[in-house]
């Protein structure tokens, strides 16, 4: 029995030259929680080339989402972008990862890291009801180089506001706080230096890192990661993974390789 689902993409969106998401059809039978990542990829010369990729869309939608860089050379990517509405894509049968609400300890205010692709995971948890029932402040970082980097900025501040179901959660609940490194823009500087000064709490006017409260998923590039774990581990918080909920849980952004 193969273990895989052959899936169909219903459609492609380029942010820009480096990144790009698209939608596809979603077998009745593949479960996931929100915030996990599942293999996904293409046959190629009858043999299936497979990368982890976290999901974006949530476990209620009927379709699959999924927020990917495009690697010039790299032996998936170079061929995903190319994706067209109607190609066959496929989709590993299981999904695993650590990025679970199930596996941070209760909390008054859940921050959601992500630098680049590492979006990913959060689109899906900020959609889930159960995230604001668990949460009081729902503060989800994005750190891009650049302004156009910023995936999902609209979606995020007008669509979801608007949502029947979850608009209420998101205009009480969530703050979004972009920031960028290689360009002007109004919040500017890496996420951990703004998390150093001050400044990032003083931007979203909540009281600087407090273990008691303060709950963390990270989403991004390795040295991030070592950075912001450094952080935690220094301010007395615990790491969380399957069956022993801690204080942060963390995940490497896809990279091609
Ligand atoms: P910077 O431009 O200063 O390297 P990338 O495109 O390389 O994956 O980076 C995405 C974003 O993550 C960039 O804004 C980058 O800032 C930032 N970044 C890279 N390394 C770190 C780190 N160690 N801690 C915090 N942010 C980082």
């Amino acid at each position: 029995m193969s273990n895989f689902h052959e899936e169909r993409v219903l459609s492609v969106h380029h942010w820009t030259d480096t990144l790009f998401s698209f939608r596809t059809t979603r077998d009745a039978t593949f479960r996931f929680r929100n915030g996990e990542f599942t293999m996904i990829g293409l046959r190629v010369d009858d043999r299936p080339l497979l990368r982890a990729y976290s999901v974006v869309s949530t476990n209620y939608d009927e379709t699959l989402e999924f927020f990917s860089i495009k690697v010039p050379d790299g032996p998936l990517t170079s061929r995903l972008q190319h994706l067209k509405v109607g190609d066959p894509i496929i989709v590993g049968k299981k999904a695993t990862g650590t990025l679970v609400l199930d596996n941070l300890r209760q909390g008054r205010h859940l921050y959601l890291l992500g630098t680049g692709t590492g979006l990913a995971p959060f689109l899906s948890l900020i959609r889930d009801p159960e995230t604001y029932e668990r949460f009081e402040k729902v503060v989800l970082v994005h750190g891009c180089r650049q302004v156009a980097e910023l995936a999902y900025g609209e979606m995020i501040t007008r669509t979801l506001p608007e949502d029947e179901f979850l608009g209420e959660f998101v205009r009480e609940q969530l703050i979004y706080y972009p920031t960028v490194t290689r360009e002007d823009f109004r919040n500017r500087g890496r996420i951990t230096d703004l998390m150093r000064s001050g400044r990032f709490y003083e931007d979203i006017g909540l009281p600087p890192l407090d273990r008691e409260h303060d709950r963390f998923m990270l989403c991004g590039s390795p040295q991030m990661l070592v950075d912001l774990k450094a952080m935690f581990l220094e301010h007395g918080l615990q790491e969380g993974n399957h069956g022993e909920p801690g204080d942060f849980v963390i995940e490497r952004a896809f990279v091609e390789k």
